[in-house]
């Protein structure tokens, strides 16, 4: 354990007036455990006892150049100078539009929100406006926000409470969702082609939308088995269904296209967030202008007082401009590859049965036998042994989530010698587990 005598009287007073002591479940590791961080610049970020870590949590994938990188804080100082939200639309939104039209293959026209969220539960909305059906196809294991629609099997879904894989059952992720929501989600398990197939040909006349995180950004960063997002694209143009690509976690981060250019599969709607702004809170969804026409008044709503705020949008513009003009995600591909083919090598030589996952910008690895590319494969995984090598890793200075369902983060303030840095204290700690 850190030293925790300025962290825990503040995770003390957290207990009195924030709702277990933090502002997301997830971010809630016991009742003396639970970090308290103080500040972050490129890809350290220091605790309140001022413990300093390399971090590959990256606030789970935001910050995809650097912790508070000067050049998106000064932009973001510049714009709130002349104020924030005005109920109105700027000049700076719709560059930033423009930018992201220009930038991402196929995107012809969006709309911008604040979170994941909204982002995805809009996305959704529209795809009903569209086709005038309600029911849509969810993968498990997939993670979309926190809005009732989509949170059913979610990767922190107990496996259990999913039914049989050929037929699964929806599982409410905790109490609170109506239960009659269940009704409108259809759940298959993600990278199984027969089964989508099945079900879209059974029930097409009621789906409207297939929400599909291209690659599994909340199990490790599975990616799709070849010709998977291909299949999924044929059904959704076959049977009419809007394909909605959730690339909270892969947009801006995978390429500058995200998985719609890594994968090479163009869906009708996308969704972005996190690496949109560096750690700004800012959003967006879009696609073809045919489906995004259904937003408007009379129509489908979209709105938000916050949508496109001039911090937001000069957040993202100075992140788009440094992606268009400098290789920071090739650089990040290239530096992620190297530290996926060093902790390989590290667990290949402690002899450690073990899956190497994801893209190399949000890797991950899993303990395992078994060949694993779903939710429902994560009972091969040995997680206690992965949260002992992550909590020595912790301990000595390197920060992963100590859940190997989420991804390692890279960003581009990860220099060589600390990816160097991580791959010695790696192999330190999987010898102290191995004993
Ligand atoms: C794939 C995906 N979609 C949507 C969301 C929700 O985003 P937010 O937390 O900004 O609401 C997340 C959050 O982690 C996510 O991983």
């Amino acid at each position: 354990m850190n030293n925790r005598e300025i962290s825990q009287p503040i995770f003390d007073r957290a207990l009195n007036v924030l709702a277990q002591g933090v502002s997301s479940n997830f971010r809630y590791w016991g009742p003396k455990e639970t970090p308290i961080i103080a500040k972050g610049k490129g890809g350290h970020v220091w605790d309140a006892d001022g413990n300093k870590f390399v971090d590959y949590r990256l606030g789970w994938g935001p910050i995809n150049i650097g912790h508070g990188d000067d050049r998106v804080n000064n932009a973001v100082s510049e714009a709130i100078q002349n104020g924030t939200t005005f109920a109105a639309t700027t000049e700076l939104e719709v560059e930033v539009a423009e930018k992201i039209v220009n930038m991402v293959p196929s995107m012809e026209m969006l709309r911008f929100t604040n979170t994941g969220t909204e982002a995805t539960m809009h996305a959704l909305r529209v795809a009903r406006g569209y086709t005038g059906k309600e029911k849509f196809i969810k993968f498990e294991g997939q993670y979309h926000g926190a809005h009732d629609y989509v949170l059913f099997s979610t990767a922190s879904s107990p496996i259990s409470g999913m039914g049989p894989r050929k037929t699964p059952i929806p599982a409410q992720n905790g109490i609170g969702i109506p239960d009659k929501i269940r009704e409108y989600v259809i759940m298959l398990p993600f990278n199984d082609f027969d089964a989508v197939e099945k079900v879209v040909k059974e029930t097409h006349g009621e789906i409207a939308a297939m929400m599909i995180e291209p690659c599994l950004g909340n199990i490790a960063g599975l990616e799709p088995i070849a010709g998977y997002l291909a299949h999924l694209r044929k059904l959704c143009d076959e049977y009419e269904m809007v394909m909605i690509f959730d690339e909270v976690k892969t947009g801006f981060r995978l390429s500058n296209g995200g998985a719609r250019e890594t994968y090479n599969v163009i869906p009708d709607i996308s969704t972005y967030a996190k690496s949109l702004g560096n750690g700004y809170p800012v959003a967006a969804f879009g696609g073809k202008k045919d489906v995004m026409s259904v937003i408007g008044s009379g129509k489908v709503t979209h709105a938000g007082t916050f949508g496109a705020n001039s911090c937001s949008m000069a957040a993202a513009k100075a992140v788009l401009d440094i992606l268009d003009e400098t290789p920071v995600l090739e650089n990040l591909t290239k530096r992620g590859a190297r530290l996926k083919a060093g902790l390989d090598k590290v667990l290949t030589e402690a002899d450690i049965p073990h899956q190497m996952s994801g893209h190399p910008t949000m890797q991950g690895f899993l303990l395992t036998e078994m060949p694993i590319q779903d939710v429902r494969g994560l009972v091969h995984h040995d997680a206690e042994m992965y949260g002992s090598i992550i909590e020595h890793m912790y301990k000595n200075g390197v920060w992963a989530e100590d859940d190997a369902r989420e991804p390692w983060f890279l960003c581009e303030a990860h220099t060589d010698e600390i990816i160097d840095e991580t791959l010695n204290k790696f192999e330190d700690a999987v010898k102290v587990v191995r004993g």
